[in-house]
């Protein structure tokens, strides 16, 4: 058994508002939804969770608001066992909340008002070096202003520590400042948003890769959801496959991709070894409503994968 790893994640907190339903309204048209789901969210905060549940520590830096939701989401961080030390309460600013909806395939549209993870600045990152020097890996979104996540990258280039920058929601990105961060994970659509190149086909998806590492990016992966993922490095570019499961809701499904990755590799397995790893973690919780709520005990996905790989 590998010693446990470090993980620290710089990003959001969200409360998520999900709803079920067959089709959406038309302007000034209301109509009923099938089910209502309330759960502590934000990609930062679903990674944090997804990190732990796989057996790291972890620390989480963020603002959250306050209001109800604020408290609660620190509670949510203490109750899984991830340390909270630097998750701050923003006074007079609501907490990250995501209305999310979604469709009888599963399919999710979200959207995100930030509130007070917009305030998580560059300072916040310094006040929580003695936290972030500890990490084996430091995972970032862009849920929370650019320049903290340009700033956080550079705070782990000079201390050694493995990065992960996940550019979702997708933004123009300055490839020099996130180039430095050692794996650079957008979904297929985020991809597109970011390099203005199509990604419908995985022969797109390589070509789009391969345009990011001539930006100078080091390592990419590029996520294409029941398609898998497609991993490009300096040397070799590998389509991942992905497990073939029954999704009923894929929202944070990439948040558990990015944080058992974080895991894997912090583990000291090779990225040809951990990005399966992590496509199975990730298929596993479209199986189930909800984000963190979805995301699999370690001992239930090692049991897993010895089912469908047969070894550990
Ligand atoms: O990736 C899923 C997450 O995106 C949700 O939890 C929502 O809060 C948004 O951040």
């Amino acid at each position: 058994m590998a010693k446990p790893s470090f993980i620290a994640v710089v990003g959001s907190a969200n409360v998520d508002l999900t709803t079920f339903h067959d089709v959406f309204p038309r302007p000034g048209e209301t109509i009923f939804g099938r089910k209502f789901d309330l759960g502590f969210g934000g990609k930062g905060a679903n990674q944090a969770v997804a990190a732990r549940l796989c057996g790291a520590n972890v620390g989480m830096v963020a603002k959250v608001g306050s209001d109800l939701f604020g408290p609660a989401t620190i509670g949510n961080f203490e109750s899984q066992g991830i340390d909270a030390t630097y998750v701050r309460i923003a006074p007079g600013v609501s907490s990250g909340v995501a209305p999310i909806f979604v469709d009888p395939s599963g399919q999710n549209r979200i959207i995100v008002v930030k509130g007070a993870n917009d305030t998580l600045t560059p300072e916040d990152v310094d006040a929580a070096a003695p936290l972030l020097r500890k990490a084996d890996t430091i995972i970032m979104q862009f849920e929370i202003p650019l320049r903290t996540v340009c700033h956080t990258v550079k705070f782990a280039k000079a201390n050694g520590i493995r990065s992960i920058v996940n550019p979702a929601p997708a933004q123009p990105v300055d490839y020099q400042e996130v180039g430095a961060a050692d794996y650079f994970i957008p979904n297929e659509s985020e991809a597109e948003a970011i390099t203005g190149m199509p990604v419908h086909s995985i022969d797109e998806a390589r070509n789009c890769a391969e345009f990011l590492l001539r930006q100078g990016i080091g390592r990419v992966v590029i996520t294409l959801g029941e398609r898998g993922s497609l991993a490009a490095g300096p040397d070799r570019i590998d389509l991942i496959p992905a497990f073939k499961v029954q999704a009923v809701d894929t929202t944070g499904a990439g948040d558990a991709f990015i944080g058992s990755l974080a895991v894997f590799l912090s583990e000291g397995l090779p990225a040809e070894e951990a990005l399966p790893r992590a496509s199975l973690y990730a298929a596993l919780s479209t199986t189930k409503v909800g984000t963190q709520k979805s995301f699999s005990k370690r001992a239930e996905f090692d049991q897993e994968w010895r089912n469908r790989v047969g070894h550990l």
